[in-house]
């Protein structure tokens, strides 16, 4: 299996860079910048790529859900309806999104590690899939919500199996020192067990874990599994409860730039599926049903994010920054975490990358960059810059700091683009001031 990275973005004979078969410059002439594309055959192809692996590796005896909170609109739901998979969402906001999208509820599962109870009750009304029980108080909100619309509502809990998966610590998420979930190591999972077994209108069949994000050794994996199997077996000896379903979270790394080195998902499914039913027969519990998580890996590669440059101040013995007409408004993650881009300068992209370059955005913060001395072709008034893998977290992180409207989202096909999401107007800025 490949990792597609950028399959779609390629040099055309104009020299300029294409993207799902879409020449970059026309897109931006056609829909302003700064410009969310996304390549659709790559986002379906991964969805059935990951399908394909469950069904070769653990008898089909299982689930990906997207990772709503990568990038969530109504189109990337309707998306993950279509290629048949579950989606994972964290708000009231992403619920009332993928149910406006036509997405069932039954395969929605509900996270979050601060659930309100209005979201709580909305999620048990629309009658959602799952809902992760990330803390005590909430096993008892949860309870209450279900209750209230009487019924019984299905729910999992969220474990820290304490696996350290060596990424960035703003988004490593797995160890004792998170605020997701019920640590394992301090007992406070297996109280936390006892208390959902104790409520009496939750249907307790799931434990969930997620160990961070952008990984790209499967021994984290295997080992954060092989734990989550132990718990099971220590509830069904200890308790009597048998946990029929395992989630393992997301985290599958993607390639920002050329040293990123991302594992075929495939290999991650037979890995993991060879540990989990090994545990299985160890404790002679039931191979249990799957769930993983995907997000970033779904949208992250198959997204570019195209800018105008509004001018090039070349520092002498400093640098030069190259001002682009977006920045930290539609891509927070370099401000945030130092995250690495492949730029290219979409207009000249045939020809030598040699004037090291740092781009910079239009807001009022000297720390909005998008990326730092990095190499691309010598930019000109007017060129179109393109940022690589910028489908994950970019659009679903952005904001109107400084007023600037949120670009729109289109995604491209064969040589055909569609707006799935509309540029804002000065208008939609102003919408709730009074
Ligand atoms: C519980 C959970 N699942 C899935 C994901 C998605 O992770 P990724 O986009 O790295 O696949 C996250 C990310 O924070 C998460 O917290």
């Amino acid at each position: 299996m490949k990792n597609n990275f950028n399959n779609s973005v390629k040099v055309n004979s104009k020299g300029h860079l294409e993207v799902g078969g879409c020449d970059c410059l026309e897109l931006a002439e056609k829909y302003g910048t700064p410009l969310y594309v996304l390549d659709e055959t790559m986002i379906r192809n991964i969805c059935r790529e990951y399908l394909q692996s469950f069904k070769k590796y653990y008898d089909g005896n299982g689930l990906p859900l997207y990772a709503s909170k990568a990038l969530c609109c109504m189109e990337m739901c309707r998306i993950a309806k279509q290629e048949n998979i579950g989606l994972d969402v964290v708000s009231g906001g992403e619920i009332y999104t993928a149910l406006k999208a036509g997405y069932p509820a039954e395969k929605i599962h509900f996270h979050g590690n601060n659930k309100t109870v209005d979201e709580i009750e909305m999620a048990v009304e629309a009658g959602v899939g799952k809902i992760v029980m990330d803390n005590l108080s909430e096993i008892q909100r949860v309870n209450n919500a279900a209750e209230k619309f009487g019924k019984t509502v299905n729910v999992s809990m969220r474990i820290k199996p304490g696996v350290d998966a060596h990424t960035h610590d703003f988004i490593r998420t797995g160890q004792i020192d998170s605020k997701f979930g019920f640590a394992l190591e301090t007992g406070e999972a297996f109280e936390g067990v006892k208390e959902v077994l104790k409520a009496k209108n939750l249907n307790f069949t799931e434990l969930h874990c997620h160990i961070g994000s952008q990984i790209f050794d499967i021994a984290p994996f295997v080992a954060a599994a092989e734990i989550m199997m132990d718990f099971i077996a220590k509830i069904k000896n200890e308790l009597g409860h048998q946990i029929t379903e395992l989630n393992l979270g997301g985290g599958f790394g993607i390639k920002y730039v050329d040293s990123d080195k991302p594992v075929a998902y495939e290999k991650y499914m037979e890995a993991v599926s060879k540990a989990i039913k090994a545990k299985a027969e160890e404790h002679n519990i039931p191979v249990p049903y799957i769930y993983i998580e995907p997000g970033r890996s779904i949208v992250g590669e198959a997204g570019v994010t195209l800018y105008t440059v509004g001018s090039v101040k070349e520092i002498p013995n400093v640098r030069s920054y190259v001002a682009i007409d977006g920045g930290m408004t539609d891509n927070i993650r370099y401000a945030l975490y130092g995250s690495a881009y492949t730029v290219i300068n979409a207009s000249k992209a045939d020809k030598d990358a040699d004037y090291k370059a740092t781009i910079a955005g239009k807001c009022c913060e000297s720390g909005d960059l998008v990326q730092e001395n990095c190499m691309i072709a010598k930019p000109d008034d007017g060129d179109v810059i393109a940022v690589l893998s910028t489908g994950a977290y970019n659009y679903s992180m952005a904001s109107n700091y400084n007023r600037n409207p949120r670009p729109a989202i289109v995604m491209v096909k064969d040589g055909e683009s569609r707006v799935i999401v509309k540029r804002e107007s000065y208008e939609d800025i102003i919408r709730n001031d009074i």
